[in-house]
């Protein structure tokens, strides 16, 4: 079983020295968790494919802690990138632009570009900084289940085949980063944190592609981020529980007739999608433990990072 230690400045240190010899460690963002690897260890990248049964053909994200080490990552960085890493870096934006030599292959899968995030975390930040490394991280859980959002998350799911788990607390965005090419036209290819509306605002259209049919990331794969327990999305109004079975609720306000649910998680009460967004995972994990048949998930406004919150319970859905 991995060790989990409360972040300090001890626990960073420990986590430092681990990610140097080429172990895994999960450690809070503001995001999800990421499970740590040196990014220049092919071995150790290799080890998380292996924990999460990632395919190998789904690249990982490269975490750096300042913005000046991207040139040593990317053969050409361009000003739509500056433009976006001067708005919303440290923070849930990751960029994909032309890789440079220094990464190996297997982080990559092979791509020719390469995807860079800086977290603003200040666990995640003080990790990179004292491993003198840029860290491939992806969530750190298994390869299409939900992404955690603690440590007790991180543990249920893959302790055992890791070294050790930061823990930080809840993350307080709670979906993954935004995630955006920038070649001859910049392309939304995963919506997160930061809302297509708000990368407009910076460096003008972003063509959307991460609802297309024919995947362009691979991690746009369809079933990703699924409970083991069936999701469906529909209207509270709508839905009709069959006999003998039971049925939770996963509520955006909470506002309907809800008592014939076995378990009721509400997302916000007030209606804040950033608040939705946060209690998002958790309320999943605490829905796929309850011992229910089905989950029936209110749709959510897609607006703002409401986008990012659909996306992940359309995925969720499609599996089943
Ligand atoms: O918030 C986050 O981004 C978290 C935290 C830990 O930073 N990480 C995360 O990593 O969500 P992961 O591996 O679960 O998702 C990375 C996404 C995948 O959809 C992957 O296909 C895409 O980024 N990606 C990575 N490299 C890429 C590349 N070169 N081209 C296109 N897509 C890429
Ligand atoms: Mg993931």
């Amino acid at each position: 079983m991995a060790e989990i230690l409360e972040a300090s400045k001890e626990a960073i240190e420990r986590a430092a020295s681990i990610l140097k010899n080429g172990g895994l460690v999960a450690f809070p963002t503001e995001t999800v968790y990421g499970l740590g690897a040196s990014a220049l260890n092919p071995k150790a990248v290799a080890r998380v494919f292996e924990v999460k049964n990632r395919p190998s053909f789904d690249p990982f994200i490269v975490h750096i802690a300042n913005s000046s080490n991207l040139e040593q990552l990317c053969s050409k960085v361009g000003s739509k990138a500056d433009k976006l890493i001067e708005a919303f870096w440290p923070g849930p934006l990751t960029l994909v632009l032309p890789k440079s030599e220094l990464i190996p292959d297997i982080v990559t899968a092979g791509n020719t570009s390469i995807a860079v995030r800086m977290p603003s975390h200040p666990i995640a930040l003080e990790l990179i900084r004292q491993s003198g490394l840029p860290i491939a991280a992806p969530s750190a859980n298994p390869f299409s289940r939900l992404s955690p959002t603690t440590a007790a998350h991180v543990e249920s799911q893959i302790g055992a085949k890791i070294d050790l788990i930061i823990d930080g607390g809840s993350c307080s965005i709670g979906v993954e980063s935004t995630v955006i090419e920038l070649g001859e036209e910049a392309v939304l290819l995963r919506p997160g944190g930061i809302t297509i509306e708000e990368l407009e605002a910076v460096i003008g259209p972003v063509r959307n592609s991460f609802s297309s049919t024919k995947p362009h990331s691979p991690g746009q794969l369809l079933h990703h981020y699924s409970p083991n327990t069936r999701l469906k999305i529909v209207e509270n109004e709508k839905i009709i529980i069959p006999e003998g079975i039971n049925a939770g609720l996963l509520s955006f306000r909470g506002n309907g007739n809800n008592s014939r649910f076995k378990k009721v998680e509400v997302l916000s009460e007030s209606g804040d999608l950033y608040q939705a967004a946060s209690n998002l995972f958790s309320a999943l994990h605490r829905l796929d433990v309850s011992d229910l048949d089905i989950i029936y998930a209110e749709s959510i406004p897609e607006s703002g990072i409401g986008m990012a919150i659909m996306d992940r319970l359309k995925k969720a859905e499609h599996k089943f």
